[in-house]
């Protein structure tokens, strides 16, 4: 997995957005994969400030989020929709048609995971995924002991997840414990991941996805197998990486041709 050791949040937020640009322009029917949560929301400043001021148009562009809560409205403030519509499709030009995420209240669980995924093959396969990291090793909501091979499904959280995620609803309303999640597999299966971790609370998980075994415990330890992975991480969620001398020697002697 390629290390790109950045200083804060915001710095690492610009070189992801750079990505994006970059495959956009490249292709402008480029399908995304995109996330929720606390870690994404700077990338998705900045992939509206480069829209505004640089251009950058989302006209062509497909989109499927990685998760969303099952049993939640769309138009609940909790809701998945509801936070990528506030960070970014309300900000840019993605046409409404084009956007995609689980539906949470589907009735036919099996049957809507199914066609999520077939959805996602007839639009010719993500081009670029993000992904952030749970504290304790998740990508998308598969929680330790996933699948590594696992495609889209019902999952059901664990506490320490719905603690991390209770700062998103109204004190003392309750999180859900289901989530609609794309699976391990269905992730490796994108062209290009570019896995972003910022804060000392993601240090551990980090450790382990970039430099442990391969496992279950750490879900995000299959990025090990994806052929096109970037790990963007800040000074203080790189903390325990062993290798951190040699991943910057690799950025600092990278070929002009292959930066971003
Ligand atoms: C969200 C998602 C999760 C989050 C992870 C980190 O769509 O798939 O895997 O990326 O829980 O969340 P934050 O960024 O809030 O620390």
């Amino acid at each position: 997995m390629e290390v790109i050791l950045v200083r804060d949040a915001a710095e690492g937020a610009l070189t992801a957005a750079r990505y994006f640009k970059s495959q956009i322009q490249k292709k402008p029917t480029s399908v995304l994969g995109l996330a929720t949560g606390s870690t994404p929301i700077p990338l998705y400043r900045e992939l509206i400030r480069m829209h505004r001021e640089e251009n950058l148009c989302f006209s062509g562009v497909t989109t499927f989020n990685l998760d969303e809560y099952f049993g939640i409205a769309p138009d609940h403030p909790g809701s998945y929709r509801f936070f990528m519509k506030q960070h970014l499709f309300d900000h840019v030009n993605l046409h409404p048609k084009h956007v995609h995420l689980p539906d949470g209240q589907t009735q036919n669980v099996e049957s809507h995971c199914a066609e999520y995924e077939a959805l996602i093959k007839k639009g010719g396969g993500i081009d670029l995924q993000v992904l952030g990291i749970g504290h304790d090793g998740h990508i998308g909501f598969n929680e330790p002991s996933s699948s590594l091979a696992s495609r889209t499904r019902i999952k059901t959280l664990t506490q320490t997840t719905v603690n991390a995620n209770q700062q998103f609803f109204r004190p003392g309303e309750q999180v859900p414990r289901h989530v609609l999640t794309m699976g391990i597999g269905t992730i490796l299966d994108s062209r290009q991941c570019l896995l972003l971790a910022f804060g000392k609370a993601k240090a551990s998980a980090i450790a382990l996805a970039v430099e442990g075994p391969l496992t279950a415990k750490c879900p995000a330890s299959a990025l090990q197998l994806h052929p096109k992975t970037t790990a963007i991480i800040d000074h203080d969620a790189a903390s325990l990486l062993a290798l951190r001398e040699y991943y910057r020697e690799v950025q600092t002697n990278k070929p002009e041709w292959q930066r971003v």
